[in-house]
């Protein structure tokens, strides 16, 4: 399973990136407003830390404009996907690139059916947003066993089922167990996957024991 990152604030991806376990990063206008930086600055310095896949979204709603702004993001760096809305011209768009060589994160899907669409346009990766759906009382987990059970079904559909709107370490457990290519996690909560109190407790009792025989490695 893949892990990326979804923030834009480069000194957490740096930090993440340092432990040798993260595989990207996913962006989105509302994560580079939180940063108050500018957009195509902020998305070619994370590309220069990390070296897989780095989503940058556009912003226009058009198929022209989109695809315009899609081939300028995709020119920043080589490990860009340009991320495009589940919409129709989201979808056209997405086509394009992707048979131009680019790769291509289709956000916003809430169905499988819009996870159809994304395989056959030839997305490099699908976002299911699976808190919005919890928050909603539907089912997200649900939503991603059904997407990957479609695409296991069609070995021509290559899109990687990337599954976002991840609030908690269960999510990501969840989307592992189903056999989702890629989680990307809020840093807090990939932070939080290291933590157990019983490994606090069990290192702590092994330091202390360790000290008694008052021998080093080294
Ligand atoms: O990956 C999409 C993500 O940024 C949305 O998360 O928590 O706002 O639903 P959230």
């Amino acid at each position: 399973m893949k892990f990326f990152v979804d923030t834009a604030n480069i000194d957490e991806i740096r930090d993440l990136a340092d432990t040798g376990l993260l595989d990207g990063v996913t962006t989105n206008p509302s994560l580079i407003a939180k940063t108050g930086r500018n957009f195509l600055n902020v998305v070619a310095e994370i590309c220069e830390v990390v070296k897989g896949p780095v989503s940058a979204e556009v912003a226009a709603t058009d198929f022209e404009t989109m695809l315009a702004e899609g081939r300028k993001l995709a020119g920043i760096a080589d490990n860009i996907a340009v991320k495009v809305p589940l919409t129709r011209d989201g979808l056209k768009t997405c086509k394009v690139l992707s048979e131009g060589g680019t790769m291509v994160n289709v956000t916003l899907c809430f169905s499988a059916n819009q996870a159809i669409l994304a395989a056959k346009a030839g997305a490099t990766f699908i976002s299911p947003f699976v808190g919005r759906l919890d928050d909603l009382a539907t089912d997200g987990m649900g939503l991603i066993d059904d997407i990957c059970q479609i695409y296991a079904n069609y070995p021509n559909f290559t899109t990687e089922v990337l599954v976002a709107s991840v609030r908690s370490p269960m999510h990501i457990v969840d989307a592992a167990r189903i056999g989702a290519h890629v989680a990307t996690v809020p840093p807090a909560v990939l932070w939080s996957l290291f933590n157990h109190p019983l490994t606090d407790k069990g290192l702590a009792a092994f330091l202390s024991d360790w000290e008694k025989t008052g021998q080093s490695i080294l």
